[in-house]
């Protein structure tokens, strides 16, 4: 109900307007008197996953609060989790605008923004001050202009500064408005990737003397032979656990809409079953060794069961909760 009118508000602006305005408002009011707003008690439904306790199973997915600003006010809205991110290790500004289009009409989005943020270091100080005690994703991807041939060092430098600050890691790949990145799905260079990325974790872990697991996050565009051997990878390099998924290439769904054929990843209910396909096969191939987040097209409880009936473990939000508002948080964790 006061969702949908702030909502009618908020809608008549443009999106990065509206995103931009929202951002500050929650960095300005998350954990303090002025949180009324959206400040919201959802029951507890706790689970173990990755050696984590989640107070929850419905997550905030990366990309909303991509600098870290908000953290206490997605914790007020009742998240069983945040993750934050994409982060790289440079600040950069990521693609022209305009760069995010809604298609009211099919409940959903198209994104190019293009891993716009503020860099590790920004990212880092705003996690330390939020002094934040549940469960923190952190998602590290690479900068623009980092060669695809050192995309691993940027992935190691954003792993080492925020390794102290996480509860999980979570490795991009799979944006596809970063030139290249989605390459890094695929056969060696996904081996090279997750067998550096366990080293360094296996020696953080000794460093820190806490054991940070890492998450890799998967496209919903891959054949049903690219997810097994993605699967098998992911086991092999001893991997804690995967989010599946990011946006979608395809426009089968919206290309008759207005925007619907702009250029980079959609996102919201056209991307809903996909994604549960991608986790069933998923499921099947990984054989429960590694548990999967569940992410797409989620804005309902039912959608959220349908994933975790596919075999997710967690879910996840993100513009779904764009058009339904928190209240989504506590419909999923009451129906899951
Ligand atoms: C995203 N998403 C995303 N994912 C990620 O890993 N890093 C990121 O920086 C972003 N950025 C981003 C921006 C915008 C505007 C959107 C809409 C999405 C993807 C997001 O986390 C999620 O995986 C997909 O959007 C699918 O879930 P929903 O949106 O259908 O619930």
């Amino acid at each position: 109900m006061f969702y949908s009118a702030i909502r009618k508000v908020l809608f008549q602006m443009d999106p990065e307007t509206t995103h931009d305005f929202t951002i500050k408002a929650l960095k300005n009011t998350g954990a303090s008197l002025l949180n009324f707003p959206y400040k919201q008690t959802v029951s507890e439904k706790p689970v173990q996953v990755m050696g984590i306790h989640f107070p929850n199973p419905c997550g905030l997915a990366a990309g909303l609060d991509k600098n870290g600003e908000c953290i206490r006010a997605f914790d007020d809205m009742g998240f069983g989790f945040v993750e934050v991110g994409t982060v790289t290790p440079r600040p950069q500004p990521g693609n022209e605008k305009p760069r995010i289009f809604r298609l009211e009409e099919a409940n959903a989005i198209i994104n190019r923004m293009g891993f716009n943020n503020k860099g590790v270091d920004y990212l880092v100080d705003q996690v330390r001050k939020a002094k934040f005690r549940g469960v923190l994703g952190i998602n590290i991807g690479k900068n623009k202009d980092t060669p695809e041939e050192n995309a691993k060092d940027d992935y190691i430098h954003c792993m080492h500064k925020v390794y102290n600050y996480a509860t999980y890691i979570t490795v991009n790949i799979s944006s596809p408005n970063t030139p290249g990145l989605r390459e890094l799905q695929y056969g060696d260079a996904l081996n090279a990737l997750l067998s550096a990325l366990k080293a360094e974790q296996l020696s953080l872990a000794r460093q820190f003397d806490k054991y940070v697991p890492i998450a890799v996050k998967i496209a919903p565009d891959l054949t049903e032979e690219e997810i097994h051997s993605i699967a098998e990878c992911l086991i092999a390099n001893e991997i804690d656990g995967v989010i599946a998924t990011n946006t979608t290439l395809a426009r089968d769904k919206v290309s008759h809409l207005a925007h619907g054929n702009e250029a980079g990843g959609l996102s919201g209910a056209p991307v809903k079953d996909k994604s549960t396909e991608v986790i069933r096969i998923l499921a099947k191939a990984l054989d429960n060794k590694l548990p999967i987040i569940g992410v797409g097209g989620i804005s309902s409880g039912q959608d959220a069961k349908d994933k975790i009936e596919a075999g997710a473990k967690l879910v996840q939000v993100y513009t779904g909760f764009i058009y339904q508002g928190p209240e989504l948080v506590k419909d999923i964790v009451r129906a899951l």
